[in-house]
């Protein structure tokens, strides 16, 4: 199984179009590597590809990646997409998939039904675009010789439908994360995580890759560095100092951090929280890195 990270940035990127903060401006200046927003491609042949999240920056993020590069006059290697949750930053980029090629687009009942209230989505033509309705702990084949299970862990629902109050823990089908499977090995892809119950530590024991909601270092980073007022519990997203903690007993072959913020120290190579990072056995995604099970 091969999986690149496409983009290894939260909802903004790094930088993110309006912030200034310590690494937007390290990141303009060239002093930390640019990031682009959530995604991750994945091929059990390397031949064939999923897409997981369909980032607002997956026009570039594609032409980076020289295993999704067109194969014929319009012929992809692209198969399908599969979104975690519907939240921009994991859907936008479907509406760069308009250009009349086929693919299967996969999600549980309840995202698809989100997509289906925008009526811009529409423009990914049906005949060509097939949507097709994952349930909890079904599985289905999103490449040849890849096999995808969806299972729900903690979240919440996109921003752009929270109500008055936020249920920030919710387990269901608004937020997934994505088991894979291809020739005997088993990857995790958790790009969003509010918490980390008995149940999902179990389903993680073992795998041979974990990708994991990397978005914050700390719960109060964005409201101490001036950038907001939501901790990181607020958000839907337990801070990286948590999910070391909580995985730190578990056997995993390689663990590594996506969906960082751009307040995330761990944007930063060299900053402190990078090596400790580093020396807890979690490595930090960038853009283009790939891992090869
Ligand atoms: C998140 O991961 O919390 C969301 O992507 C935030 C957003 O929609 O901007
Ligand atoms: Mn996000
Ligand atoms: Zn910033």
């Amino acid at each position: 199984m091969r999986i690149i990270v496409l983009g290894a940035a939260a909802g903004g990127g790094l930088p993110q179009w309006n912030c200034g903060c310590v690494n937007c401006d390290a990141a303009r200046a060239g002093r930390i590597p640019a990031l682009t927003q959530s995604s991750v491609a994945v091929s059990a042949n390397g031949l064939d590809w999923a897409v997981l999240n369909a980032s607002p920056d997956i026009r570039v993020q594609l032409a980076a990646t020289p295993a999704l590069h067109p194969t014929g006059p319009r012929q992809m290697p692209l198969r399908s997409v599969l979104v975690t949750n519907g939240d921009i930053d994991h859907v936008a980029g479907l509406l760069t998939l308009r250009e009349s090629q086929p693919f299967d687009l996969f999600a549980t009942p309840t995202i698809h039904q989100v997509l289906a209230e925008n009526p811009m989505l529409g423009a990914l033509r049906p005949d060509l675009v097939a949507r097709r309705t994952i349930a909890l702990d079904q599985t289905v084949t999103l490449a040849p010789g890849l096999e995808a299970t969806l299972f729900a862990v903690p979240g919440k629902v996109p921003l752009y439908q929270e109500g008055e109050v936020v249920e920030t823990g919710l387990v269901g089908e608004t937020t997934v994360g994505v088991e894979l499977r291809a020739n005997g090995r088993r990857a995790l892809y958790i790009p969003g995580c509010a918490d980390m119950p008995d149940w999902l530590s179990a389903r993680i024991e073992g795998a041979h890759a974990l990708f994991f909601d990397g978005t914050l270092w700390d719960n109060d980073e964005m409201i101490r560095m001036g950038l907001g007022t939501k901790t990181g519990h607020r958000m839907g997203h337990m801070p990286v100092t948590q999910t070391m903690g909580a995985l730190a007993p578990l056997t995993i072959g390689q663990r590594v951090f996506v969906h960082m913020n751009n307040s995330n120290p761990l944007t930063d190579p060299a900053s402190p929280q990078t090596a400790e990072a580093i020396a807890q056995g979690w490595r930090i995604a960038r853009d283009g890195m790939e891992i090869s099970l």
